[in-house]
């Protein structure tokens, strides 16, 4: 029988080469005032950045640039929104990676709020944020967070009793997400690796969680194709549209696949690491994969708790690897060699390029949830899956 579901709302989607030009004729559905969250430099400093500014003019519509360096912290939203306090913002537009997207979110949720965004944070503050925002447009730069797609915010602190949380209602799911994948051409090489790998533990963490469903499952099947053809020829060559047009695909997928099934173990770590200490979300992802699904299929095989989850890494290994008919057990060691070879060929780097020592593991592993992981992990496994990337 098909379990029971239920499926958040989507953003009204656009996804192809050139269709950011139907941005300005999607902002004035709303109104002609903006808020334009963008980095430092990506969109800004690329080919279309001169167009797209001219066609705001053209289009009369008013923008208020607000930059965002990093992951936003809740000091950055809390800043941005008082300073717009007194203008009349109409709608909010990010053009940037998993960060940017992020704060633009927060930002149309917070505006126009007397409370920081910290009141609101799961796990941080005390009260239930109501739902109501102004609308959002979101157009990703990067292939990875799929927050394009999903209903929270991460913000973080970062410092040695930091967090990383969400903010989150069903409503925070852009109203549209604008994915053309020729703003994602320039994304430099180590992001392409990072970013991409944090979409594909995305995608094999939903589709392996305790709450995937069919419906989630189709999806990420779908998103896991494009990225066995499109990761490595992405990474390789940034100029390979096809590629890019496969992991924007994949990305978006991930994001609809997360919000509908949960996420695993490698994301429990996401949070918790990226709390403490300064370093990227898809690095920590990217680093973690392989050795993190090496470690669960152990257990599961150890304790025999969940078939089905090791039946679904059997199908993991015949979609990533074609070596006709082999056993079970086969694809299970394939898709795992399969991602340490990836996390090779990626240059993903160890962890102690970001001054994570020994010492720092049993702090972090006490902290970090196991989310939907299909396994539960003891407190030793969970130093292993660390420890072999120092
Ligand atoms: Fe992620």
């Amino acid at each position: 029988m098909v379990k029971s579901f239920q499926f958040s709302k989507l953003p009204l989607i656009y996804f192809g080469s050139g269709k950011i030009n139907l941005l300005p004729g999607l902002i004035k559905r709303y109104g002609s005032e903006i808020v334009l969250v963008t980095n430092p430099e990506s969109f800004i400093r690329s080919p279309f950045a001169a167009g797209f500014f001219n066609s705001l003019q053209d289009n009369g519509i008013k923008y208020h640039h607000v930059i965002i360096p990093g992951e936003p912290s809740p000091d950055m939203i809390d800043t941005t929104t008082r300073n717009l306090m007194n203008e009349r913002i109409e709608v909010v537009v990010s053009i940037g990676g998993g960060s940017v997207l992020d704060a633009g979110k927060a930002v149309s949720a917070m505006l126009y709020r007397k409370e920081s965004v910290k009141e609101f944070l799961e796990g941080v503050g005390t009260m239930e944020h109501p739902g109501t925002k102004i609308p959002f447009i979101a157009l990703p730069t990067t292939s990875g967070t799929g927050s394009e797609a999903t209903k929270n915010a991460v913000i973080s602190q970062v410092r040695k009793d930091g967090y990383k949380k969400s903010l989150r209602h069903d409503n925070f799911v852009p109203d549209i997400a604008i994915i053309d994948p020729q703003l994602t051409l320039s994304c430099p090489k180590n992001i392409t690796a990072a970013s991409g790998m944090d979409c594909f533990t995305q995608l094999t963490e939903s589709f392996l969680s305790d709450k995937a469903t069919e419906y989630t499952d189709a999806l990420a099947l779908e998103g896991l194709k494009q990225i066995k053809c499109s990761l490595r020829k992405s990474f390789l060559n940034g100029d390979d549209l096809d590629a890019r047009s496969g992991m924007a695909f994949a990305a978006l997928t991930s994001g609809i696949c997360l919000a509908n099934a949960g996420l695993g173990v490698v994301h429990g770590f996401a949070s918790s690491i990226g709390g403490l200490i300064n370093i990227p979300h898809g690095v920590v992802c990217g680093t973690l994969m392989a050795t993190a699904n090496a470690v669960s299929v152990r257990e599961l095989r150890n304790t025999g708790s969940n078939p089905s989850a090791l039946g679904k890494y059997a199908l993991l290994g015949r979609l990533f690897i074609n070596a006709g008919e082999k056993s079970d057990e086969y694809y299970i060691e394939g898709f795992i060699d399969y991602l340490m070879e990836l996390t090779s060929e990626l240059e993903l780097p160890r962890f102690a390029q970001y001054g994570i020592g020994i010492s720092d593991i049993d702090v972090i592993c006490r902290i970090t949830e196991l989310k939907n992981n299909p396994i539960k992990l003891s407190l030793e496994a969970m130093h292993e899956i660390v420890r072999e990337r120092l």
